[in-house]
């Protein structure tokens, strides 16, 4: 007995010694923890992903190797952090390359890590290496606790004596083990944007991807969500948030393994793209930015946007300026006179700023009067616009608001005084027929000179008009007619580097301008990767400004971004619905106006004033509040029926101010409704009921208005405030006492 139980004692004191030895690298938040561990052939494995471990003693206790199929047979397997070509794993690979001796294989072993705090959170640094070519991979993960969030990105380097060819270059791999996974991805296309679907991930691969090289999202946005073990769900269930901070081409590729184990790669899409890395330069990849949360995806959304707003957006804390833009109501039909006009308007509706939209610029044959001309020469246009850019400067200021700008930087037309000068300057084929989209050329933005003229848009307008508050940068057209003259025998850097181009130019911005707002735009929502935003406050959703459409399109962005990073603008999109309904729906995101005031009745401007009013009264809530989403578009929990109602809340910080926003869609003929119960209040306090954005000369219906309530029974028993009438809209504040 005695013997038994030495030898028990000396078995575990060996397994305490294993433990100890093991070289674990833990990258944890408040409710994650991300665990590695250096094996015994001294490379790196994932061992857990989940919910953050109690101890830390017990990150020691995982094995790194993973139970496997007939594949595990000769060799142990686990899950390599950085799987490389040419291992003993059969699935995608994050890394392959080629070496200057034809070899595809790459080993990598862990060297050493650091961990260090940064602002919000923990960096952990980890040297990977080569034994056989001297080869670096240095991986990044940074962990912020409070927001539950990693942010996550590599980098390759080597001395190899020629360049490598960089064939995959992935951020990361994350796996998981689960008896299933559902893939949620948000497919687009122009006024279609962020539509949400749903399928079960089964054997082998799905690659979600765009290869369009600019306005890269026109066919799909560049998030997905995953739920592990369950389907993607609102409220709850483990699901996975992922995003990557690209410009450019990216790729998603979801794999299920023989083992029904699943690996997650996000990363730049190597389509087209064998990249050429010289000695001693550095392959940065994209960042990759995930959270995982166990409470469906409504609690993902408010971890990605308090980490947002707080580390990655422009001016992530500060207000943000509503606004009247032109585009949908002159289009490029405008003169001195028109626009001072609407910047009165601007003034008389009560926003901060009038927005001048496209076809200021371009002079003689190659004036901006429809979309054939003109992009690459930013002259303003004198035949419109005698006095110049100053003049709507100065317009803007005896009207008494902000003066913004559109521009489109980066693309050029064929009919342009910038394209007879540098043609050479176009992405653009040198021995095939030319193909347009929207009748322009992509700037090749590999080309440092390309660079410089992209930045001195900006540059020459500020220098001109240090008072311009605000750009809108557009980006219509993809990568047409890949090839470019600066690269010559490099083509396979061009789609990366003329990202990366695109990305200094406008860090380059951000940094000669950094109180300037700028809005992210292309052709509609087909841009919104979180590296763009370091840049800018905001983008356009869409150019779908039917209200309806927008409620979609709103909730599949609100997935990933705060409200005050989403520009909403009230149109005469769908005038079948009411001024309130438009104004209602645009009032949840940022909210700005495009439309001419003559177009509405006295009441419906007066009522439009009244909620500009509440809105910016409500900024706390909605800006820099809490989101809840209640009821979805998608599948409306009131009815069984799909697209009948959405319901929403926000609650500022300190929680003494809460807005409401329901929306009947379209409500069948005396369906049940159920109450819309708010979220995220305070249960103790007691909430005034308050219908606002009320049409002039209405008075409310709502039954519990004008009452006070307690924050516990509005969570719980909540408010009668979905209608059956079709495109209504009711807008209430909760005000605590
Ligand atoms: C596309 C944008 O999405 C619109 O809002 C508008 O700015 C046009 N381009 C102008 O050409």
């Amino acid at each position: 007995m005695k013997k038994t139980i030495i030898a028990a004692a000396m078995t575990l004191a060996v397994m305490a010694a294993t433990a100890a030895e093991k070289t674990v690298i833990r990258i944890g938040t408040d409710k994650t923890d991300l665990v590695l561990q250096v094996a015994e052939n001294g490379r790196l494995y994932q061992t857990y992903l989940g919910d953050r471990l109690l101890s830390s003693a017990d990150t020691r206790n995982l094995d790194w190797a993973v139970r496997s199929s007939s594949d595990g047979s000769v060799t142990r397997r686990g899950w390599e952090i950085c799987s490389c070509s040419g291992n003993e794993e059969y699935w995608e690979p994050a890394l392959n390359m080629i070496h200057n001796d034809g070899n595809r294989t790459t080993y990598l072993y862990y060297k050493s890590h650091t961990q260090h705090a940064v602002d919000g959170g923990t960096e952990t640094v980890i040297n990977l290496a080569d034994d056989k070519y001297p080869v670096n991979v240095t991986l990044h993960y940074v962990a912020y606790p409070k927001e539950n969030v990693i942010k996550t990105w590599s980098e390759i380097s080597h001395t190899e004596k020629l360049p490598v060819t960089l064939l995959q270059y992935y951020t990361t791999m994350l796996y998981f083990s689960a008896q299933s996974y559902y893939l949620t991805e948000f497919s687009s296309d122009w006024a279609n944007e962020a539509k949400m679907s749903q399928q079960q991930l089964q054997f082998g691969k799905k690659t979600v991807d765009t290869k369009m090289g600019s306005r890269a999202n026109i066919f799909c946005q560049p998030f997905f969500e995953v739920g592990i073990g369950q389907p993607v769900s609102e409220k709850q269930g483990k699901v996975l948030m992922g995003t990557i901070a690209w410009v450019g081409n990216w790729r998603y590729t979801l794999e299920v393994d023989n083992a029904g184990n699943l690996r997650v790669l996000p990363g730049i899409n190597p389509y087209a793209s064998d990249y050429q890395l010289p000695k001693g330069q550095v392959f940065r990849t994209p960042e990759f930015i995930f959270t995982l949360s166990d409470n469906g995806t409504s609690e993902g959304s408010r971890s990605f946007h308090d980490w947002a707003r707080r580390y990655q957006l422009k001016d992530g804390m500060g207000s943000r300026l509503t606004l009247l833009n032109n585009w949908e109501n002159t289009g490029f039909g405008f003169d001195q006179t028109i626009l001072s006009h609407c910047m009165k308007e601007a003034k008389n509706l009560g926003v901060d700023m009038f927005l001048l939209d496209d076809g200021w610029f371009g002079n003689g044959d190659n004036a901006r009067n429809d979309d054939h001309a003109g992009l690459g020469d930013w002259e303003v246009n004198h035949a419109k616009l005698p006095g110049g850019v100053p003049a709507l400067c100065d317009s803007a200021r005896q009207a008494g608001v902000m003066f913004g700008i559109w521009i489109e930087p980066e693309m050029v037309n064929p009919r342009s005084e910038l394209f007879k000068k540098h043609p050479d300057w176009a992405i653009k084929l040198p021995n095939r027929d030319l193909y347009y989209y929207r009748n322009q050329l992509v700037l090749d933005m590999s080309n440092p000179k390309c660079q410089d003229y992209a930045f001195s848009v900006v540059d020459n307008l500020m220098k001109e008009n240090p008072s311009i508050a605000f750009f809108k940068w557009d980006c219509n057209s993809p990568i047409t007619n890949i090839y470019s003259p600066y690269l010559k025998g490099k083509q396979g850097q061009l789609y990366i580097d003329h990202a990366r181009g695109v990305q200094a130019v406008m860090e380059r911005v951000a940094r000669a301008y950094p109180k300037v707002q700028m809005m992210l735009c292309s052709g509609g929502g087909a841009r919104c990767d979180y590296e763009s935003l370091k840049s800018f406050s905001e983008f356009w959703c869409s150019d779908d400004t039917d209200p309806v459409e927008r409620l979609y399109i709103q909730w599949g962005f609100s997935q990933f971004f705060p409200a005050k990073a989403m520009c909403a603008h009230v149109t005469s999109w769908n005038k079948q619905t009411s001024v309130k309904f438009r104004t209602d729906v645009a009032s949840m995101c940022k909210l700005g106006f495009d439309i001419g005031l003559k177009e509405m009745s006295p009441a419906d401007l007066a009522y439009c004033q009244e909620a500009i009013k509440n809105w910016k009264r409500l900024q706390p809530a909605i800006m820099d509040g809490t989101q809840y989403r209640l009821v979805s578009p998608y599948a409306s929990q009131c009815s069984g029926n799909t697209g009948n109602h959405m319901a929403l809340n926000y609650v500022s910080q300190d929680r003494s101010q809460a807005v409401i926003f329901c929306y009947d869609i379209h409500p069948r003929f005396n369906e049940k409704l159920l109450n819309v119960c708010p979220e995220g209040l305070d249960a103790k306090a007691q909430y005034e009921v308050r219908e606002i954005n009320l049409v002039p000369g209405t008075e409310s219906r709502l039954v519990e208005n004008g009452k006070t309530f307690s924050g516990d029974y509005l969570m719980k028993v909540g408010l009668d405030a979905f209608t059956r009438d079709q495109c209504n809209s009711r807008v209430i504040e909760l005000i605590r006492k």
